[in-house]
């Protein structure tokens, strides 16, 4: 029997996992967009530009972006380094990355864009300055595997940015779960017809690293100097880490 893993709240066979996650990022996609806004009451984009404006990422750097769905990173990451630079909007589910392709066109720019898993990326070691991922390696089945990768392909210095869910302050987690658990299906089922993803959502949340256990995880996997910055109360952390 396969080693098990967590779908959500669900126990499932690691093999399966992949292909559950892709049934629910097939079935937002033309709604991934207006959801996150909905959602987030449009706190993504701050949480994005955080990781942006804070980076260090300079005219002329080499990024991949990992899990890059509908492209909001990529296309911050294109506009920081310039026509000197080079940045991949990567991602293992052909539907987000058509979305996220065909909006970067509709804006003018035109970035390489690869169907990636993130456990087995197509790129050559020490290649890229940065490396991003924004809410994608809690949808991960490997997530330790795909953290060597991402070491793997930066350069010697280079610094991996990982934004994703995180464990909330105590005092707000009543409202978050109420939140979590039930207004976000009804909002799904609303707006997208899926009350399931967005319920899938909320436990993959539940079901994350918390803060200190993914900065453990980037030190496994060989990262230095990483350190993490809470947002909106932890609901959201950044994780950054370097390649010495
Ligand atoms: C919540 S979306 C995030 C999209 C985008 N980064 C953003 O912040 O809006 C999660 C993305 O992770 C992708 N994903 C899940 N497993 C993956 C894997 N093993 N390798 C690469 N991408 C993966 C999904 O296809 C999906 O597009």
């Amino acid at each position: 029997m396969d080693n098990q893993t967590h779908f959500g709240f669900k126990t499932v066979d690691e093999s399966e996992k992949a292909g559950k996650v892709a049934e629910v990022f097939h079935s937002v996609a033309q709604k991934y967009d207006v959801m996150n806004d909905l959602m987030s009451g449009g706190l993504h984009r701050v949480w994005k530009h955080f990781t942006l404006t804070t980076s260090g990422v300079r005219a002329g750097d080499k990024v991949l972006d990992i899990a890059g769905g509908t492209g909001d990173l990529a296309r911050g990451w294109a506009k920081r380094v310039g026509k000197s630079g080079e940045v991949w909007l990567t991602d293992i589910n052909s539907s987000m990355l058509t979305v996220g392709r065909d909006r970067l066109l509709d804006e003018g720019l035109i970035l390489p864009v690869s169907l990636a898993d993130a456990e087995k990326l197509p790129f050559p070691d020490n290649y890229f300055n940065a490396v991003s991922v924004a809410f994608g390696l809690r949808n991960m089945t490997h997530k330790d595997a795909a953290l060597k990768e991402m070491f793997r392909v930066l350069k010697p210095g280079g610094k991996l940015f990982v934004l994703e869910f995180s464990k909330v302050w105590k005092p707000l987690s009543p409202f978050y779960d109420f939140y979590s658990f039930k207004a976000l299906p009804v909002m799904g089922k609303l707006v997208a017809n899926d009350a399931d993803s967005y319920q899938y959502l909320a436990e993959s949340i539940r079901m994350h690293p918390d803060q200190e256990t993914l900065k453990q995880m980037m030190l496994d996997a060989g990262f230095g100097r990483v350190d993490y910055h809470n947002m909106t109360g932890g609901v959201v952390a950044l994780h950054k880490g370097v390649k010495f």
